[in-house]
């Protein structure tokens, strides 16, 4: 036993003592304290119970042999009794406080079940809001994202949600907007002439579309397409809820199109071209008055028919081809690439077009644009101009041909004229100079023979024989100059000496004369030619010049001889000769030209007025091998 439950049971041997001594209350007492107090230490009532039989049996042995064992044993009985109704009273306080806790641990099982129903309920309240929350933004986001104006604006014209859009359109933040009025936003004159009509329009439960120019401050003056849909509470329309779209670019495409349709027409209207807008199964949508003239057809009478109908049968193939053609041809123009073809009226004459095709692809397929000209008078003009081309190449063949002619001519001319020169030159001088020579023998017997007669005859004759002379020393002179035999004899320096020596004594003009003896490999032709150029170009200087001096020169090149024929007189202007004209220009120059074109020559005149006069020729050496290439005089 423990000091406590020693103590305890001294304690209680002690109050048990003096409760069998006097069975008073107070000792009675003493036993609920002592009770009360083991309650408090802690002791049960099986500590009690043990500690009061010992204590009981050790006091109630002596009773029970003084014989006043049963009365004391009842006293003993009352007296534990006091002792353990701590006991009881502490129990049964236990059992009401279990009771009690039981009570309120179902109440808190209760609680806890409502509270768990109530978190449900929250967490479910918490989802949902913050689904819609989510929604809230997504909604949000949409109408803050929409370039369309958005907004709800209340029964007294005030605003009650505006988006992004509007704000900034605005240049207002949107607590400026909310709040305000739509006449404070949109100014005065386009809230009461616009704006105010057709929202009472909208409170007044209809839905309503319009579209007008509006000014906003971001943008400018702008076309909007505005709607206006009334937001009903119950039976009463208490806002309406404003769409408005910025339409300007569409109305401006919209008036570029109308416009570029307007031109459209009036090209088409105005065209001298036939124009005709097939689809693509080649069945004609539009024409215009050039085409219904061009074939002769009403309007109806074309469209809706197939293109085929405007052309002759032998000529679809063609057409067709044509189409295909430009199918295959993406993307779209083939403008400038045209085709002939013949197109036919609608009382079946034919006549011949120019059709350029255009095709391009839409959403509703394929189109065609053919653009027909009447190419009637243009064949008509391409086949005259044809014919008098053909006629023009026949004259100028011809014309060709007989300047061929005339040149095969004038050179037979020039070779005749120098054979007829030869012939005269020879006749002279042989048939004339001989007569005149045997007259010349004559005269001189003659004169012999008057002066024996002494009658003065002799003077006669002597004058007669002096004439003579000088017609002899003239027809030498006629005839050297028609032909000169030295040329043919002597060459061609040898015969321009002697001739030169001769002008410059007759004009008095000095002439200076050098030539390299190489030119006398020329062949006759060519030689003949140089001394006619020479003596034509001294006579002109002769004639005309009025020249104190003259050069001829004859340079040898070893290919061929440049002559130069050069005076310091008057000269003149060789390009303003009329060479057409026979009265004003003489055949000198001329002649001369010609001469060298034979020989395959070049000639050249240099001359001004005051600077005198040159004449310049080519004379190209052929070897007797390539002369078949030249023209010769007479062939
Ligand atoms: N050396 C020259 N000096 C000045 N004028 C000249 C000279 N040579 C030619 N002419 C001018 O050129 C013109 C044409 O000369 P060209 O020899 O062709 O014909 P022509 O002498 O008048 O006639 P043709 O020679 O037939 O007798 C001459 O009329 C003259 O006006
Ligand atoms: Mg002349």
């Amino acid at each position: 036993m423990n000091e406590s439950l020693q103590k305890f049971s001294g304690q209680y041997q002690t109050a048990l003592q003096d409760y069998l001594a006097d069975e008073g209350e107070e000792s009675l007492h003493e036993a609920y304290e002592l009770g009360r107090h083991a309650v408090a230490e802690g002791l049960g009532v099986l500590d009690i119970a043990k500690i009061h039989q010992q204590v009981s049996l050790a006091l109630l042995m002596p009773a029970f042999a003084s014989g006043k064992g049963k009365r004391q044993a009842h006293a003993v009985e009352g007296f534990l009794m006091e002792a353990l109704s701590p006991f009881e009273a502490h129990h049964r306080g236990f059992r009401e406080a279990n009771a009690l806790l039981r009570e309120l641990n179902e109440t808190l099982e209760h609680r806890a079940a409502e509270l768990a129903a109530t978190n449900r309920e929250l967490s479910h309240e918490i989802t949902r809001r913050k689904a819609s929350e989510e929604m809230w933004k997504r909604y949000e986001s949409i109408v803050n994202t929409s370039r369309e104006f958005l907004t709800l604006v209340g029964s007294n014209y005030r605003y009650e949600a505006a988006n992004d859009a509007y704000c900034q359109a605005h240049r207002k933040s949107r607590e400026e907007i909310l709040g305000s009025s739509v006449e404070d936003v949109w100014g005065g004159t386009a809230f009461w002439t616009i704006i105010k009509g057709h929202l009472d329009h909208c409170f007044s439960g209809e839905e309503v579309h319009y579209q007008a120019w509006f000014e906003v401050a971001a943008f400018g003056r702008r076309f909007f397409d505005v709607s206006y849909y009334p937001y009903q509470q119950k039976t009463t329309v208490t806002h309406a809820i404003v769409v408005t779209r910025d339409v300007t670019d569409r109305w401006r495409a919209e008036r570029a199109l109308r416009e570029s349709e307007e031109q459209f027409r009036t090209l088409m209207h105005s065209a001298i071209d036939a124009i005709i807008l097939a689809d693509s199964d080649g069945r004609v949508i539009a024409c215009n008055q050039a085409a219904r003239t061009m074939f002769g057809r009403a309007r109806e009478e074309i469209v809706g028919h197939p293109l085929g109908l405007l052309v002759p049968d032998e000529q679809r193939g063609a057409r067709e081809s044509e189409i295909n053609r430009i199918r295959q041809d993406e993307p779209t123009r083939l403008i400038g690439k045209t085709v002939e073809m013949h197109g036919i009226r609608k009382n079946g004459n034919q006549f011949p077009i120019e059709l350029s095709l255009a095709s391009w692809q839409t959403e509703s397929g394929r189109f065609y644009c053919g653009i027909i000209r009447d190419i009637t008078e243009r064949k008509r003009a391409e086949e005259a101009l044809r014919k008098s081309e053909e006629h023009y190449r026949t004259l100028f063949n011809e014309a060709k041909a007989m300047q061929e002619k005339l040149r095969v001519l004038s050179s037979k001319i020039l070779h005749a004229q120098e054979e007829e020169r030869k012939r005269i030159s020879r006749e002279l001088h042989d048939e004339v100079g001989q007569a005149l020579t045997a007259i010349s023998v004559n005269l001189q017997l003659l004169k012999r023979k008057a002066a024996k007669a002494d009658d003065g005859l002799d003077a006669t004759v002597a004058e007669t024989q002096s004439i003579l002379e000088q017609t002899m020393h003239n027809v030498h002179r006629f005839s050297y100059e028609l032909r000169p035999a030295m040329l043919d004899d002597l060459g061609l320096v040898i015969a321009l000496r002697w001739y030169i020596k001769g002008f410059a004594k007759r004009t008095s003009i000095k002439v200076n004369f050098r030539a390299d003896a190489g030119v006398e490999q020329l062949q006759n032709e060519s030689k003949t030619v140089i001394y006619r150029v020479i003596q034509e170009s001294l006579t002109n200087v002769y004639k005309y010049a009025d020249a104190e001096r003259a050069a001829v020169l004859i340079r040898w090149t070893g290919d061929g001889a440049r002559l130069t024929v050069k005076d310091n007189g008057r000269g003149f202007q060789p390009d303003q000769l009329d060479l057409s004209s026979r009265e004003k220009s003489g055949l000198g120059l001329m002649g001369m030209e010609e001469r060298l074109r034979l020989v395959n020559g070049q000639f050249a005149v240099k001359s001004a007025p005051g600077k005198g006069t040159t004449i310049r020729a080519l004379i190209p050496f052929q070897p007797e091998s390539d002369k078949s290439r030249s023209i010769k005089p007479g062939s």
